[in-house]
C-alpha cells in the first residue's frame, strides 16, 4: 500500500485523524494590513474551517515576516527600535484576525527566538554540506534608498525604481545557495507533480520564465543590513529575507529547534501554501530547493491566488487607495465581508474590490436571498403554529425538487472546496437559497394558511423551509463565523450539531419538538448612497483606532509585490 492510500484510511474511528496543514504568507508588519492581505488570510481561513468540518486534524499558520531594511528604516524615522515599531503592527494585526474571526492555531513572528535558533541551524548546515558557500554579489546601490537593485529592476534610463535618482554598481561579500544544483530537479517536480503549483497557469508561468532559461545562484546575507538574523558563523552577515522568511513555515513545528519536533512529524509536509501570485515563484522555485537540500519533503501544494485591485489599479499606500479592512467589518459585519471577498473574486483570478459591489452584494444575496429567507420562514411558523410545527405534515410532488436540490448541495460544495473554488462553492450554496425562496412563492404558504383543511399540508411545507435553512446553516460555516449559530439559534437548534457536516447530507433531520425563535434580522439592507458617503468620510479621518498602525510617512509602499524591493529586489531567481 503506498503513502498516499495510507493516509487516505486514515481518520476513521480509532485510527490518527488525517491532517491538513494551511498556511497563509507571513505578512511584512511595515505598515498596517489592507483588505488585500486580509483576502488571503480570510481565504485560508474558510479552508482550515472546512477542513475541520470534514474531519481533519487541521494546523493554520499566519505571522509576520519582520526583519528588512525596510522595517529598519521607518522605526529609525519615528525614532523606535524596529523590534518596537513591530510590536505595534502586530497588535494590530492580531487584533484584525480576531475581528475577522480568523482561527489560526498558531502566529508566527520571525522575531520569534525560536525561529531565529531554527534560521540558523538551518543555514548552518546548508554552508556545511556546501549548499551555501561565500562569493560575491553585484548590485546596483541606491545611496539614499540604502537599497540594492538588479539591472532589470532599473528605470528604462538606469535610475533607481524607487526614487529615482542614480545609482552605482556596487559589489558586496556574500553568501550564496546554490540554486542552480537544484534547477532539474525542480523541473521534474513541477511536471511529474501537476498539483504542485495551482491555478495551473502559473506552473507554465514558473517552467517558462524562471526554470526553463536557467537559475542563478541567491545572495543570502548581507553585510549591509542590521535588522535580522545573523549568519551564526559570520557576524558581519545578516540572513537575507528569503531564507528567514520561508523557514518560518517549519520552524514553527519546531524544525530544528531545541524542545522536540513532534508538531514537525505531524504536520510537515503542509498541505497547502496559500500565497499571493507575486510570491509564487519563492514558494515554488527557491522554498523547495532549499527543503531539497535538507532532504525534507516538499508541500504538497501551492496557491498563488489572484489580486484584489481598486479601480486605479493595485491597492498601495503611496497612491492613497487601500481599503482599511477594520472600518468595513466595523461597519457591515465580519459575516457580510469574508463573504463578499470569498463571493466576488474566483480565487485564482484579479478582480476589482470597490464598496458598491460590497453593498450591492450585501443587500442582494444576503439581506434579500438569505436573510428574508430566515424571517419570513421562522415568522410563518410562528404565526400560523405558534412556533412549533404539528407532526401531521402531508407531502407534494412540488417538494421533491427542493429536496434533490438541498442533497445535491453539499456534495457539490466539497467539490468546489476540494479546489478552492470558494465562489463555486458560495454559488451551490446560493442555489439552494434561491430554490428555497422559489419554493415558498410555489407554494404560497399564506394562501394555505387560511383553510383550516390544509393545515397538514402548510405544515410540510414550513417543516421544509426550516429543513432547508438547517441544511444552509451547516454549509456556510466555512465561511461565515457567526451567521450559522444565528440562524440555528432562529430555528431553535442547538449550536452543537453546527460541527455535524455530514448532517447537510441528509433530509429530515429537523427534529419535531423544536420551536423556532424569531429573532432580529440578521443582515439588514443597506441604504447605498448613504453608506458609501459615510465610508469616504471615515476614510478620510481614519479615526477609528482599529489596527494601530501608523502611515509610513515616506509615502512608499514596500509591500506591493511587483515593484516593492522586499518582493523582487534581492531575488535573481
Ligand atoms: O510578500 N490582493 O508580505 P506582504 C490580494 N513577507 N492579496 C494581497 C494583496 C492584494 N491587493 N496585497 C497583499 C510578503 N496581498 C512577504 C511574504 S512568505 C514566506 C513572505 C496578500 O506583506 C497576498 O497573499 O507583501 C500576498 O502574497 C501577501 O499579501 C503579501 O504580503
Ligand atoms: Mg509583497
Amino acid at each position: 500500500m503506498g503513502n498516499q492510500e495510507q493516509c487516505e484510511n486514515q481518520g476513521k474511528s480509532g485510527d490518527p485523524k488525517k491532517t491538513f496543514y494551511v498556511t497563509t504568507p507571513i505578512y511584512y508588519p511595515s505598515d498596517k494590513l489592507h483588505i488585500g492581505h486580509s483576502y488571503c488570510t480570510v481565504a485560508a481561513d474558510a479552508i482550515a474551517r472546512y477542513k475541520r468540518l470534514r474531519g481533519f486534524d487541521v494546523r493554520f499558520l499566519t505571522g509576520t515576516d519582520e526583519h528588512g531594511l525596510k522595517i529598519q528604516q521607518i522605526a529609525a524615522q519615528r525614532g523606535v527600535s524596529p523590534k518596537e515599531y513591530v510590536d505595534g503592527i502586530v497588535e494590530g494585526i492580531k487584533k484584525l484576525w480576531g475581528l475577522l474571526g480568523i482561527s489560526n492555531d498558531a502566529f508566527i513572528r520571525t522575531t520569534d527566538e525560536r525561529h531565529r535558533v531554527g534560521v540558523q541551524r538551518i543555514f548552518q548546515k546548508l554552508y556545511d554540506q556546501g549548499d551555501i558557500y561565500k562569493g560575491e554579489y553585484e548590485g546596483w546601490y541606491c545611496v539614499p534608498c540604502e537599497s540594492y537593485w538588479t539591472k532589470t529592476q532599473l528605470t528604462d534610463d538606469g535610475k533607481c525604481p524607487d526614487c529615482g535618482r542614480d545609482v552605482e554598481l556596487t559589489k558586496e561579500e556574500s553568501y550564496f545557495f546554490r540554486l542552480s544544483k537544484y534547477q532539474d530537479r525542480l523541473i521534474r517536480h513541477i511536471e511529474e507533480n501537476p498539483e504542485f503549483i495551482q491555478p495551473v497557469t502559473r506552473q507554465n508561468e514558473m517552467l517558462n520564465n524562471f526554470l526553463k532559461p536557467g537559475l542563478e545562484d541567491l545572495s543570502v546575507s548581507r553585510t549591509s543590513l542590521d535588522w535580522g538574523i545573523r549568519v551564526p558563523f559570520d557576524e558581519a552577515h545578516v540572513i537575507y529575507v528569503w531564507i528567514d522568511a520561508l523557514s518560518n513555515y517549519i520552524t514553527e513545528l519546531g524544525y530544528a529547534a531545541d524542545g522536540g519536533d513532534a508538531l514537525y512529524k505531524t504536520y510537515w509536509p503542509a498541505d497547502l501554501h496559500l500565497v499571493g501570485k507575486e510570491i509564487v515563484r519563492f514558494h515554488t522555485i527557491i522554498w523547495p530547493a532549499i527543503l531539497m537540500a535538507l532532504g525534507e519533503p516538499l508541500p504538497k501544494q501551492v496557491y498563488g491566488h489572484g489580486w484584489l485591485i481598486l479601480e486605479g489599479g493595485k491597492m498601495s499606500k503611496s497612491k492613497g487607495n487601500v481599503v482599511d479592512p477594520v472600518i468595513l467589518v466595523e461597519k457591515y459585519g465580519v459575516d457580510a465581508i469574508r463573504f463578499f471577498l470569498l463571493r466576488e473574486v474566483p480565487f485564482g483570478l484579479d478582480g476589482v474590490f470597490s464598496n458598491e459591489a460590497l453593498i450591492s452584494r450585501i443587500n442582494s444575496d444576503l439581506a434579500n436571498d438569505l436573510g428574508n429567507l430566515l424571517s419570513r420562514s421562522v415568522a410563518m411558523v410562528q404565526k400560523y403554529f405558534g412556533g412549533a410545527l404539528p407532526p401531521e405534515r402531508k407531502a407534494a410532488d412540488v417538494d421533491k425538487e427542493l429536496i434533490a436540490c438541498a442533497l445535491a448541495a453539499c456534495t457539490r460544495v466539497e467539490e468546489a472546496m476540494d479546489k478552492l473554488q470558494f465562489g463555486g462553492a458560495l454559488t451551490e450554496i446560493w442555489r439552494l437559497v434561491s430554490r428555497t425562496n422559489k419554493y415558498i412563492d410555489e407554494t404560497t404558504a399564506w394562501v394555505l394558511a387560511r383553510d383550516e383543511g390544509k393545515k397538514a399540508r402548510l405544515a410540510a411545507v414550513l417543516y421544509n423551509l426550516l429543513e432547508s435553512l438547517r441544511i444552509i446553516g451547516v454549509l456556510i460555516q466555512p465561511f461565515m463565523t457567526e451567521t450559522p449559530a444565528r440562524i440555528f439559534a432562529q430555528l431553535g437548534l442547538d449550536a452543537g450539531l453546527l460541527a455535524r457536516w455530514d448532517d447537510a447530507k441528509t433530509w429530515g433531520l429537523y427534529p419535531g419538538d423544536a420551536s423556532v425563535a424569531p429573532g432580529p434580522i440578521i443582515f439588514p439592507r443597506i441604504e447605498m448612497e448613504k453608506s458609501l458617503n459615510e465610508l469616504e468620510g471615515l476614510a478620510k479621518t481614519d479615526g477609528h483606532g482599529g489596527q494601530g498602525g501608523q502611515e509610513s510617512k515616506d509615502g512608499k509602499d514596500e509591500k506591493d509585490g511587483k515593484d516593492g524591493k522586499e518582493a523582487s529586489a534581492h531575488d535573481a531567481v
